[in-house]
């Protein structure tokens, strides 16, 4: 983080309007508030987040001209694109009527954008007013992100093997497998996201998430709270949770396979299946009825979880796809996991769960029954599952140091208030 100082008091925040991104932006907009900031989220009508849990924050809408549902991963890129090419002017104009209406140095704002907004980014500097990046990948991520010109010009990208299980030059212990990207076949697209995610422009700092917070957020799906009351009905750490996150999907088959290994594990388990976008099915009409009458009460099905459910001491392992939302998550309440990436920063996170963190391991390749009943078993009643949890304990410990006070997370946050505030 660069030293100077802008005594500023205000903040626009410029979330990406998808789960994942919203929601650690209004936790960073919490804590800053906390310490005594003003919070203007500056937002894109697409996927408007819910207000009344931020009575505090002041919202203001983008006009976005987005008419319909992106397909996502696929059109991810195009949309983006859209996004930033259509709330730039609206938001240059926002903020000059904000700055107008000042008339002392310290009641100018900060930006502070998701990397993918990049369009703040040009207006901030255009308005001379100081940015700040929020990435919410990890660490780890970014700096792979960072790696990728080296590699170009090195010619290991693009891989002759995207799925090859070699380790990439430079990147420790990470495969081209596991490299940030949906796919190699295109390499245009790729690289024209990895270069918006690793330009930072004129901005002064990033800030990377690395805790939960346990607040009520933004959910786009309407939280299913009666999977708290049976899991208050199950016993301590025997209950595995399934959840992709926001985005990802499994295909029917692939949820056929899920349903029979979760069944034949013979373990209990909660899990969100979203309806599908297309056409609205309820999740369970998806399922066999014979599964339904195997499984009878020991599975619990909802479109979408309360954030807390990981908290909940009766879930003693989590099948994730591993967005970095959801490995915070599991870190900070100490559930080990199985992880099943499925595009872009979620195969980094799963070689460093697996490879580094050792709190869970990876079910690669077709999603099958057997496989899948093998690993819920190996996470949730063998000896190797608990030394996952023993580790998982361990890493929750160490994340809870990091944010008391003169731990490094609570250190980062106080030279952030310092830098946006001293002057
Ligand atoms: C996206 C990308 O896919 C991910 O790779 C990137 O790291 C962040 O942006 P998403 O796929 O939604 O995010 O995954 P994730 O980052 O894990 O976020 C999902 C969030 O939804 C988590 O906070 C999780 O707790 C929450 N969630 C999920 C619920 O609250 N209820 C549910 O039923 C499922």
């Amino acid at each position: 983080m660069e030293k100077q100082g802008w005594r500023c008091r205000k903040l626009v925040l410029v979330p990406c309007p998808f789960q994942g991104h919203i929601n650690p932006m209004l936790q960073l907009g919490t804590i800053l508030h906390s310490k005594g900031f003003s919070i203007t989220v500056a937002h894109a009508q697409f996927n408007s987040p819910q207000t009344s849990n931020h009575p505090d924050f002041i919202f203001q809408s983008l006009p976005d001209g987005i008419s319909s549902k992106p397909d996502i991963p696929r059109d991810f890129l195009a949309f983006m694109s859209s996004l930033n090419l259509n709330c730039r002017a609206p938001f240059q104009e926002f903020l000059s009527q904000m700055i107008g209406k000042q008339e002392q140095q310290d009641e100018l704002p900060c930006i502070i954008y998701d990397a993918l907004m990049y369009f703040a980014e040009a207006v901030s500097s255009q308005l001379k007013l100081p940015s700040i990046i929020l990435q919410t990948c990890s660490v780890t991520t970014m700096l792979t992100y960072f790696a990728y010109p080296r590699l170009q010009e090195e010619g290991y990208i693009p891989p002759q093997d995207s799925n090859s299980t070699e380790l990439v030059p430079g990147l420790h212990l990470l495969r081209f497998k596991d490299l940030p990207s949906n796919t190699f076949d295109d390499l245009d697209p790729t690289l024209q996201l990895i270069a918006i995610l690793s330009n930072i422009g004129s901005s002064s700092a990033i800030v990377l998430c690395t805790k939960l917070l346990r607040r009520p957020l933004v959910a786009y799906w309407k939280e299913d709270s009666s999977c708290i009351s049976w899991l208050n009905k199950q016993g301590h750490n025997s209950v595995i949770y399934v959840s992709f996150g926001s985005i990802a999907s499994v295909d029917a088959k692939e949820l056929t396979e899920m349903a029979w290994g979760l069944a034949n594990s013979n373990q209990t388990f909660l899990w969100v299946i979203r309806p599908d976008p297309d056409n609205g099915a309820e999740p369970t009409d998806w399922l066999p009825d014979e599964f339904k009458e195997t499984v009878g009460e020991r599975g619990y099905i909802v479109k979408w979880a309360p954030q807390q459910v990981l908290a909940h001491g009766a879930v003693g392992g989590f099948w994730s796809h591993c967005g970095w939302n959801s490995t915070i998550e599991s870190i900070s309440e100490g559930v080990p996991m199985i992880c099943r990436p499925c595009f872009g920063d979620q195969k980094v996170n799963t070689r460093y769960i697996s490879h580094v963190w050792r709190n869970g391991f990876e079910l690669e390749n077709d999603l099958e029954r057997g496989k899948i009943e093998r690993a819920i078993k190996r996470l949730m009643v063998e000896k190797e599952g608990e030394e996952m949890r023993q580790k998982a304990a361990e890493l929750k410990e160490k994340t809870e140091v990091s944010i008391k006070k003169g731990g490094s997370s609570n250190n980062s946050l106080n030279e952030l208030v310092e830098l946006i505030t001293s002057g």
